[in-house]
């Protein structure tokens, strides 16, 4: 990092709008109040799949307050134009009312605009709609393959045929679903050609750019306005038909529009983890020395677009072999299209390769941290880089200590208290951190505060907090005098708040602009005649508490409101820039964990309680120690609800989701956390980024179900193979 010094930075500091938040004055979407705002609420498809033959809107329209329902048969043409560089996935995207096809259940095929959302909400159950339906696709065991995509090095076929040892294992994962606290909502409102949108999106300049692709707008005629997120995961990714429908009927009615998604319509009307089927078969040698794998992956997408993640990234890197073959086929269903959630891939991988770790482990009596230690990669085996940081040995080494590995019995269902099993489980996890060209903007006042801006989200990571503590840093300021801006399409554009991405991209760009800022003010005392820093070494001046001074002799210097108020400066202002990652890549950039797990399984009744967790971290430097424990737990949380709660369940005969809700939906509530601990590696990673960052937010979801599973494995000795582990299961 600079030479400036790191008072902010790396200190365990509260979030800056902390007290906005609970104090129920941060402005979520959906909460903005625009003046003359109408309400719209979507009509939801009730079949899986077909034609719409009939509207009757009638009856909603006779309602009082009623403004207008559109459907396919009245909304106007959209544009659509192509929106290259954009989070949609390859296919033909979801285009609002125009025309009859129903794609999937919950597909929106009408709205009803009112003048309060209690006549919206009565007029949307009124529209009548015909279909003519046919029988949806929706069971990924039961529907064609696309082409696979695919990975070979060696010749896995042979080396798993040569191989002493052999496993052969299937896993099935859930689809997961989101569910942030936060809603999905849009207000849309037109001044003339100019529309502008307050958005839940972890990407306003994705939704930005979105829009004015269906409209057909110039850049410069759309405007999104997102400055807090009520969570996201990955949810807000992406800009969703609802966005389209919210300016449209803006649009239509000559109204600002505010569209929020109910509960419910979240399962449908936005993205999810999708489900998998994954068959692994892994070859080793007597003392667990792998020599082969081969990855047959299934997923599902829908019919309209293409959805992939980085799920072979896992299986080609994460331990050293000499054979690996991979196929990943998409297999496209009467859904609606999946998205990214919480490490996105890796955690769908990692489950089932760390799952298969341990069984291997089992199978040849060697301890599961050890197996993994004989199967420690030199090099980055799948694009024969070398590692910039790869610690995962010390992650290892400190988890085993800190958890006390040493008094977990190999024999499973060895320990047992009272009714209850108790097992100790473990597992690697690796991510591959997304870095995205980022820009920023640093003005420093003639008041000696700094306002810094970028458009980037914070949708819970803490990013206003931890932008400020580099800011504050680069600048010489104190927190409570740097004021960071985000969530505007307005300030200088970044990538998806997504993908570990931030801090590596925007807090470069961040620092950059404030480096440059912080020189400005150096330079200008060290050439004013009247500075008593006059003459001196640019290199050797460094700012704190908003005050120059010389590194070595703290009494010689000014502060910036002088130095500003002399020179007849309102202000000094700069543009920062992320370029995004070396290219060509010189290195194998990863942030890793050992996820340990202890559970407690009832010998009965298969209820599986989590009693401990811990997670240690190679994750370059850490920033904000307190806001990443908070990405700690929230992604040990996360990846105990995929292990032993969540799935989302569809009626395979009309393709209905069944548990949309959040009753029966099931997330980890207070009762299903334990104590969690994690451990950061001290250290840094200085791929490219002047912050020594890798990145958090993805890497501690990632191998968290494996670990449980593993753990409940040690208990019961029973294998599940199936996510979410079921006390049914384990009757
Ligand atoms: Mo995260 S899946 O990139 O929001």
């Amino acid at each position: 990092m600079s030479p400036q010094p790191q008072a902010a930075v790396g200190a365990p500091l509260s979030r800056v709008d902390g007290r906005l938040k609970v104090t129920g004055n941060a402005q979520y979407a959906a909460e903005f109040d625009v003046d003359g705002a109408v309400h719209a609420v979507i009509v939801d498809a009730s079949i899986g799949r077909g034609r719409i033959t009939g509207i009757d809107t009638g009856a909603a329209e006779a309602q009082p307050g009623v403004l207008r329902v559109i459907h396919h048969g009245n909304a106007p043409k959209l544009p659509y134009r192509d929106n290259a560089g954009s989070n949609n996935p390859p296919g033909r995207r979801q285009r609002v009312f125009q025309d009859d096809r129903v794609l999937f259940h919950g597909q929106p095929v009408a709205v009803v605009v009112a003048t309060t959302l209690e006549a919206a909400q009565h007029g949307a159950s009124l529209v009548k709609v015909e279909y003519d339906a046919v029988q949806p696709s929706t069971d990924l065991h039961d529907a064609e393959r696309d082409k696979p995509t695919k990975y070979a090095r060696g010749d896995a076929e042979a080396g798993l045929r040569d191989a002493p040892v052999r496993l052969d294992v299937t896993y099935e994962l859930a689809r997961n679903h989101h569910n942030p606290m936060e809603p999905h909502a849009t207000i849309a409102r037109w001044d003339g050609d100019k529309l502008t949108v307050w958005d839940k999106t972890q990407w306003v300049v994705g939704t930005h750019d979105e829009l004015a692709a269906v409209f057909d707008l110039p850049a410069e005629a759309v405007r999104v306005i997102n400055p807090f997120v009520g969570g996201g995961f990955g949810s807000g990714l992406r800009c969703w038909p609802h966005s389209v429908v919210a300016a449209l009927a803006a649009r239509e009615t000559k109204r600002p529009v505010k569209l929020v998604l109910s509960r419910k319509q979240m399962y449908f009307g936005t993205g999810f983890r999708p489900s998998y089927e994954y068959r692994l078969r892994l070859g080793s040698d007597g003392r667990g020395r792998l020599t082969a794998a081969i990855h047959d992956i299934d997923a599902e997408t829908s019919s309209y677009e293409t959805f992939t993640e980085a799920v072979m990234g896992a299986g080609q890197m994460t331990y050293s072999m000499p054979n690996v073959r991979q196929a990943y086929r998409t297999v496209p269903l009467d859904v609606n299209t999946p998205i990214w959630m919480r490490g996105p891939g890796f955690a769908s991988a990692s489950f089932v390769i760390e799952s298969a770790m341990d069984e291997l482990a089992h199978k040849l009596g060697v301890d599961p941290i050890e197996l993994r230690r004989r199967n420690e990669p030199n090099e980055d085996e799948s694009s024969n880089l070398p590692f910039s940081t790869r610690r995962l040995r010390e992650c290892y080494t400190v988890g085993a200590r800190e958890f006390g590995w040493q008094r977990r019995s190999a024999r499973p269902r060895s320990r047992r208290e009272g009714d209850w099993l108790i097992g100790l489980g473990m597992a690697a996890g690796v991510y591959d951190p997304g870095r995205y060209p980022a820009q920023a903007r640093a003005r420093l006042d003639a008041d000696g505060t700094a306002v810094v801006e970028a458009a980037t989200s914070d949708m819970g990571p803490g990013t206003y907090t931890s932008q400020t503590q580099v800011a504050a840093d680069a600048l010489g300021l104190t927190m409570r005098t740097v004021t960071f801006r985000l969530g505007d399409s307005l300030y200088p554009q970044t990538g998806p708040h997504g993908g570990s991405s931030t801090m590596a991209s925007v807090g470069t760009a961040v620092h950059d602009a404030c480096n440059q800022v912080r020189r400005q003010a150096i330079k200008l005392a060290v050439e004013d005649r009247e500075s008593p820093l006059y003459g001196v070494k640019a290199d050797d001046v460094v700012v704190r508490g908003g005050r120059l001074h010389m590194k070595d002799n703290p009494a010689r210097g000014e502060t910036y409101r002088t130095l500003l108020a002399r020179n007849d400066r309102t202000h000094l202002e700069a543009g920062g820039s992320y370029t995004g990652p070396p290219s060509p890549a010189r290195h194998s950039y990863h942030a890793y964990n050992a996820t340990f797990a202890e559970v407690a399984v009832d010998a009965t009744l298969g209820l599986v309680r989590v009693r401990r967790m811990l997670g240690v971290y190679d994750a370059g430097r850490i920033i904000s120690p307190k806001l990443a424990d908070s990405q700690a737990i929230g992604g040990i949380v996360g990846g105990i609800g995929t292990a032993l709660l969540e799935h989302t369940a569809t009626d395979h005969r009309d393709g209905r989701i069944v548990n949309a809700n959040l009753a029966d939906y099931l997330v980890p509530v207070n009762a299903d956390v334990p104590d969690v601990r994690a451990i950061y590696l001290d250290g840094e990673d200085n791929d490219g980024n002047a912050l020594g960052v890798k990145g958090l937010g993805e890497v501690v979801q990632v191998g968290v179900a494996a670990a449980i599973g593993n753990a409940v494995f040690n208990a019961t000795g029973r294998r599940v193979r199936e996510l979410p582990i079921t006390a049914e299961a384990l009757l």
